[in-house]
């Protein structure tokens, strides 16, 4: 039988338990969750997501090579209606094992710009066929200036691009660096339960 419910996969690219993005990303859980939706949280640091070597074999449109836990990963980002990306900032970036996670996409690039068998190649035959897809990309940093979140931004952008994820909304959290002070801005854990939920109920 199929499964109706609505499937939501939030991201959690902090390898730090307990910290910041993980209190958001369990935040969000905890007032979203049960028993309306499907919920589906990866841990990326806890997985073995090796970086893209560059070897090109996927040029041909075959699947990616190297044998880990990309598979699993891509399976639920597949079946998603929504997916959120929460991570911390590093070095005015993302982490290393969330970009190895983008830069594997590079056999979802071939297809959609090489061989051009994406289907948003044809909106409308999308539409019709394929679920749209929501991305939200929820950063927390240490900082406070809103410039180092637009490096972040642009990767995300560019790998919800890639897999057809519309870029739905997005959320800079400043002013976070030790572990659990993103509990003292309460109204920005509310603001992003909202915008996850706001996403799951649009259609
Ligand atoms: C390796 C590393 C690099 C970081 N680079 C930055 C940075 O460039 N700018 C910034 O504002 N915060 C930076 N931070 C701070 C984290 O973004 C901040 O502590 C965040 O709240 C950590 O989230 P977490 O508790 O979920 O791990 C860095 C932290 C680490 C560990």
């Amino acid at each position: 039988m199929q499964n109706s419910k609505k499937q939501l996969v939030l991201i959690c690219a902090s390898a730090r338990t307990k910290g910041n993005t993980e209190i958001i990303v369990d935040s969000i859980i905890h007032n979203i969750s049960m028993p309306v939706y499907n919920v589906n949280k990866i841990n990326i640091a806890q997985l073995n997501i090796k970086p893209c070597t560059g070897c090109g074999k996927c040029s041909n449109g075959s699947k990616c090579v190297i044998e880990d836990d990309l598979d699993q990963i891509n399976k639920s980002l597949e079946k998603a209606d929504v997916i959120a990306i929460a991570s911390p900032l590093y070095f005015c970036s993302i982490p290393a094992q969330l970009k190895a996670l983008v830069d594997r996409s590079q056999p979802q690039w071939v297809q959609k710009y090489v061989l051009c068998k994406s289907p948003i190649a044809n909106r409308e035959a999308q539409i019709a066929k394929r679920k749209i897809q929501k991305g939200i990309f929820i950063l927390c940093a240490a900082s406070d200036n809103q410039k180092y979140f637009e490096c972040s931004k642009s990767i995300i952008k560019s790998f919800f691009n890639v897999r057809d994820i519309d870029y739905y909304k997005d959320m800079f959290i400043p002013e976070v660096d030790e572990k659990g002070d993103v509990l003292k801005h309460k109204e920005l854990l509310v603001k992003a339960i909202e915008i996850v939920s706001e996403a799951i109920n649009s259609d």
